[in-house]
């Protein structure tokens, strides 16, 4: 694995800061915490939410790195969640046409997903993601230290981004993987904690899961860095999330969900449209329900504040505003079980008939 560096400890990343003078932190403003770690760099706080992740927050990093005197040999080191390292990414490759970068991610989902892979974007009016680059950052450095401070709720978004990764590769990882989370899950319900003596529950074994899964996203991307193929199945799940997130957004009686939580409900029907397109037993659709459950995710679409759940045919148009929608088609990553999954072009009629045994 190239320039992915794992560590237990967040200690061993002065090795990687020794020319501090020259390297810019942006840096989540909730990570105060962590400032002490980069003694000697330059630090620009910035506050992130999704409605933050915008072009013009990413003028005003760019803004900073001029003031605080950034020139072509600048480093720019992003270090946070998803929403960070997606906005210093992209602020690094076009500062004076593109200076080097790295990151320290600081979430689950960070760690195995958002800060691998080059994607750098931000929102534009109500597309997610639509603005940005691929560039490849120099380095990433992970450690499960970090994760320490994470609420369960964000550490659960990023454990169905794992799942959906051993899910497309590695059937003993998976097992392996929701065996140690629902452990982790019962160990928080019996003691109000993820941390045993102030570090994680296992956190050696948590660690090797991270290492595994980041291994995968990256060499997924090695083999295709721009999505013409292989890279699409990383969005397993996706496009229902995708459609559920748009509706929480935009009808605030579902609302709100996390994208882990609704990576997780999405995995869970494109399994039943899989097992209603090739014509086989829901066992698979079943035993990944029962898993996720198990590891503190949603499985089903939500419910209003009445309790009645999001009708399927909302669903269905919120679908067809997908990108991935070819003419009355639509591309969906169909899982039949762990480790043989397909991109099919299902045809929007076969949804539409067959959503009344989705939910
Ligand atoms: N570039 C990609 O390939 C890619 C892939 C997946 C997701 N993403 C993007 O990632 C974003 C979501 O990322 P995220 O879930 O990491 O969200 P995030 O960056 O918003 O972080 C989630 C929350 O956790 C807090 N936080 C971060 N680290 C913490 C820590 N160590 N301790 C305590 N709190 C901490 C943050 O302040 C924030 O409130 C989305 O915008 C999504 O589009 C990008
Ligand atoms: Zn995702």
């Amino acid at each position: 694995m190239r320039n992915i560096f794992i560590y237990k400890d967040i200690s061993e990343l002065s090795r990687f800061l020794n020319d501090s003078d020259n390297v810019f932190v942006v840096i989540d403003s909730n990570l105060k915490h962590l400032h002490s770690h980069f003694e000697g760099c330059n630090m620009i706080e910035i506050p992130t939410s999704e409605q933050r992740k915008t072009l013009e927050s990413v003028v005003e990093i760019t803004g900073r790195l001029l003031e605080s005197g950034a020139d072509r040999g600048a480093f720019v080191l992003g270090v946070g969640g998803g929403i960070t390292t997606d906005m210093a990414g992209f602020a690094a490759s076009i500062y004076k046409r593109g200076v080097k970068f790295g990151f320290v991610p600081t979430t689950l989902l960070a760690q195995v997903d958002a800060s691998i892979g080059g994607k750098n974007g931000v929102n534009f009016e109500s597309y997610k993601n639509i603005v940005g680059t691929i560039t490849q950052p120099q380095w990433v450095y992970i450690c499960s230290e970090v994760l320490r401070t994470l609420h369960p709720k964000e550490f659960r978004a990023g454990v169905a981004e794992v799942l959906k990764t051993f899910i497309l590769f590695d059937k003993e990882q998976y097992a392996a993987a929701v065996e140690y989370f629902s452990e982790l899950e019962q160990y928080l319900a019996s003691t109000g904690s993820y941390l045993k003596k102030g570090e994680f529950y296992k956190e050696e074994l948590l660690l090797e899961i991270i290492g595994k899964c980041a291994e995968y996203k990256s060499a997924v991307v090695e083999r295709d860095e721009f999505e013409r193929g292989e890279r699409r199945m990383l969005n397993l799940g996706h496009t229902f999330a995708h459609a559920i997130e748009k509706i929480c957004g935009d009808t605030p009686d579902y609302g709100p969900i996390m994208h882990g939580e609704a990576v997780a409900i999405g995995m869970v029907l494109a399994a039943k449209l899989a097992a209603c397109y090739y014509g086989i037993s829901s066992d698979f659709a079943q035993q990944l329900e029962r898993d996720l459950k198990s590891v503190g995710l949603p499985t089903a679409v939500p419910s209003d504040k009445n309790g009645r759940q999001m009708p399927l045919g909302m669903l269905v148009e919120a679908l067809r505003m997908d990108k991935k929608v070819a003419g009355e088609s639509i591309h969906f990553i169909l899982p039949k079980r762990v480790g043989e999954v397909n991109d099919v072009l299902v045809p929007l009629k076969i949804v539409e008939e067959i959503s009344c045994d989705l939910c």
